[in-house]
């Protein structure tokens, strides 16, 4: 059986002490029986990386330049997050790929930056509500994955998959598992015809995944753990869906 991941994106969210009362809630309430991850704004990962360096807890960052380094203001490269010991990097959120016009092959670029940096991308994919309503929501989600497949080449079994429906992130609204087990069977059987590590590999659900939703999500046979927004920010909220994972 594969392994559960859930992993918290904080979003712009937090300050030095409402993250230090949230990673000591989270870090007490060990152990899990999933992996567990917080990917926190790029100025609190210094802290994050001494709070949670003596735990299995694991953290990163949202977002990584495509860029190796030079004059990109405002980026953070791939090298500089592995030197605060990041595990992961979220790249192509849905909230990036709205609001910063970030294209498939910007994401699958980031992507290969941040593996040849030791960090695993946590690739995210998914539709918005017109897309779904079109029908187009199989045809969306393969080509931003197959940017990213194509991309990594032989690589494509190291990155974690997110299936985040735009409709469903911040809005309250959750996928059913049903609707959600659909997309990622489909996106298992991409990765199948990409790579021999198709199995093994964590494809996470993201969308209002709350305390009281979790079991029946993380119960389907391809979901295999969740990208959490507004549910990591409480730590009773997020221990709880660690719960339900692991
Ligand atoms: P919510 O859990 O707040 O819907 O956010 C999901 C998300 O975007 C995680 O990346």
């Amino acid at each position: 059986m594969r392994r559960k991941l859930v992993a918290g994106n904080w979003k712009m969210h937090g300050n030095h002490r409402s993250n230090a009362e949230l990673l000591a809630g989270i870090a007490a309430s060990r152990p899990f029986g999933c992996d567990v991850a917080v990917c926190v704004p790029y100025p609190y990962l210094a802290e994050t990386a001494v709070a949670l360096a003596a735990s299995d807890l694991r953290w990163g960052a949202q977002d990584c330049s495509a860029h190796e380094q030079g004059a990109y203001t405002g980026e953070v490269s791939a090298a500089m997050l592995a030197e605060f010991g990041c595990r992961y990097v979220i790249v192509g959120h849905s909230e990036r790929r709205q609001f910063h016009a970030e294209s498939d092959a910007l994401v699958a670029d980031k992507a290969k930056a941040a593996l040849s940096h030791g960090l695993t991308p946590i690739v995210c994919v998914g539709e918005t509500l017109a897309q779904r309503e079109a029908g187009q929501t199989e045809a969306v989600v393969k080509r931003q994955l197959s940017a990213v497949i194509h991309a990594l080449g032989h690589c494509a079994g190291e990155m974690v998959v997110a299936y985040e429906p735009v409709w469903a992130i911040g809005t309250g609204k959750v996928a059913t598992p049903e609707q959600a087990q659909a997309v990622h069977a489909l996106l298992r059987a991409q990765l199948k015809a990409a790579t021999p590590h198709a199995d093994q590999m964590q494809i996470l659900y993201g969308g209002s995944m709350k305390p009281d939703n979790a079991v029946s999500l993380l119960s389907q046979p391809d979901i295999d753990g969740g990208l959490i927004g507004g549910a990591s920010l409480k730590a009773a909220d997020f221990v709880a869906i660690c719960r339900a994972a692991g």
